[in-house]
């Protein structure tokens, strides 16, 4: 995430910002990786334009560039892990789940899914030896099943050295929003980010992002063979955002 404006990029204005934004590319990067037709198309620009504004997103983003395998290695190193405290399942995704990356939980229904984002929303805010971010949460929940009493059954099995307060401090650090529509969940992305923002200087700064589900409301409002190919184009943009 950057915290370049749409705006700053050469050629757009106020009103094109706007457009891109209404079609998906809320932010410099996304518009860095977009196809040039699509921009144009978008931005109700000419190709040529778009040429240029995709350029000038791509060298503002840093984007593109070759990096050695020893600056990647560097970066790597600030990875931390978050884990769900099952030993198993721990063991199984590589010791938790890593930072500064998505990570994709499918299965049938009832399989469990909201229950592991349930438990990571609590187990991001203990300290990192005790396997969390300390960090808080940001919650996008498109079929109404956060439950805070979900969250308070985990919270009293935490261990003992938890440290994390009362209920409702936890609960204070879990910021939660309904999405409504794929547009709808679209657009709080660029609110999460501003809620991030304002959370970085706290002592719990936001340490996970979570959208359950990131797919149910595109699959109910794109429906269809024939619609498969515009909602898989606004579901990459939106996993690039
Ligand atoms: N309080 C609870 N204690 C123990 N298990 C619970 C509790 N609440 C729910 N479960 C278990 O979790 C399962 C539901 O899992 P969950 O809602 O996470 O599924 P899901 O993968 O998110 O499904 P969907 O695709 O429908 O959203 C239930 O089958 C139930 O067994
Ligand atoms: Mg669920």
């Amino acid at each position: 995430m950057s915290e370049i404006d749409l705006e700053d990029l050469p050629g757009v204005g106020p009103a094109t910002a706007e457009k891109l934004r209404e079609a998906g590319y809320g932010t410099v990067e996304s518009v860095a990786t977009a196809t040039t037709s699509d921009l144009a198309e978008a931005a109700e620009i000419g190709e040529g334009t778009a040429k240029k504004v995709i350029l000038a997103a791509r060298k503002m983003a840093d984007i593109g560039g070759f990096k050695t395998g020893r600056d990647i290695l560097d970066k790597r190193k600030d990875v931390k892990k978050l884990k769900t405290l099952v030993p198993e399942f721990d063991e199984l995704v590589g010791g938790g789940l890593e930072t500064q990356a998505i990570t994709e939980v499918y299965g049938e229904f009832g399989s469990g899914k909201s229950q592991l984002v349930h438990q990571m929303a609590v187990n991001a805010q203990l300290a990192e030896e005790l396997g969390g971010l300390h960090g808080c949460v940001i919650y996008v929940d498109t079929e109404n099943t956060f439950r805070p009493e979900r969250i308070e059954q985990m919270v009293n099995g935490l261990p003992e050295d938890a440290d994390l307060g009362v209920l409702e401090d936890i609960l204070e650090r879990i910021h939660v929003a309904r999405a409504h529509s794929s547009d709808h969940q679209m657009l709080l992305l660029e609110t999460a980010r501003e809620l991030a923002n304002d959370l970085r200087k706290s002592e719990y700064p936001a340490k996970l992002f979570v959208i359950d589900s990131l797919t149910s409301l595109f699959r109910s409002e794109y429906a269809g063979r024939g619609t498969l190919a515009a909602r898989q184009q606004k579901l990459n943009r939106h996993m690039h955002d």
